[in-house]
């Protein structure tokens, strides 16, 4: 990481003010930022260099598209996620709500009571619209102990006409991320099977799925 990293922009934004980097992964720079006097975070697709620059241009629009895409389409299907304020695709950027809270994993192993059943329910409106999220590990999802709301972020791996495959993978993922940070972790996985199947009807399906994924995992 750079000594004094700065958020750079083609077109700068005259009313932001930038206070830190949050995160920074292999794909994208996370800044939490003054957005018109609004608590934000603007998310940036970094710059492949290994790729052509127009090709590289294009895949990190496309890709910044399809994240805001998903996310709007997750919050009409009642999932909670950040409110969307800008998309500046010339910049690869979308500017978001900031959530005040921890991600799911530290907050479990903080010790915090984290309602599993809830995520369960939220995954399953989302499966039920046909999107899936890709990434779904305990990261990210974000969890506030205040509010005990939940936020789910980081949709650039969803689809939005799922397949029952990529439905398993969500619901994989999230048990792989439950084994991984606690010592119960069967349970917290029914738990959230249990919210999940309250409201998706095609819930033993993906269920059924999830068990045939592991078992290829097993014997790979
Ligand atoms: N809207 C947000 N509010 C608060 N923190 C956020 C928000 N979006 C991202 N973060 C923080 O930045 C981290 C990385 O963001 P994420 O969108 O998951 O990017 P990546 O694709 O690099 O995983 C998250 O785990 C979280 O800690
Ligand atoms: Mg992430």
């Amino acid at each position: 990481m750079k000594e004094n990293p700065t958020l750079e922009l083609d077109s700068p934004i005259i009313d932001i003010e930038v206070k830190e980097l949050l995160s920074r992964g292999a794909e994208a720079e996370i800044w939490r930022v003054n957005w018109f006097g609004r608590d934000a975070v603007v998310k940036k697709r970094v710059k492949k260099g290994y790729r052509h620059p127009r090709l590289d241009d294009n895949i990190r629009k496309s890709r910044i598209k399809k994240e805001v895409k998903l996310m709007v389409l997750a919050r009409s299907a009642g999932v909670p996620v950040p409110i969307i304020y800008d998309l500046r695709l010339e910049d690869k950027t979308m500017i978001i709500q900031y959530f005040n809270g921890l991600r799911v994993m530290d907050a479990i192993n903080d010790g915090y009571e984290v309602d599993l059943k809830t995520i369960g329910k939220h995954i399953g409106r989302l499966h039920k619209a046909g999107v899936t999220h890709g990434d779904l590990t305990t990261s990210n999802i974000l969890f506030s102990p205040e509010s005990e709301n939940f936020c789910f972020i980081d949709f650039s791996l969803g689809e939005q006409e799922s397949s029952i495959e990529d439905m398993g993978v969500d619901l994989h993922l999230m048990r792989e991320a439950l084994i991984s940070v606690h010592d119960n972790p069967l349970e917290l996985y029914e738990e959230v099977l249990e919210g999940y199947r309250e409201v998706f009807n095609g819930a033993e399906g993906t269920i059924e799925r999830v068990k045939k994924i592991e078992s290829r995992g097993r014997y790979q």
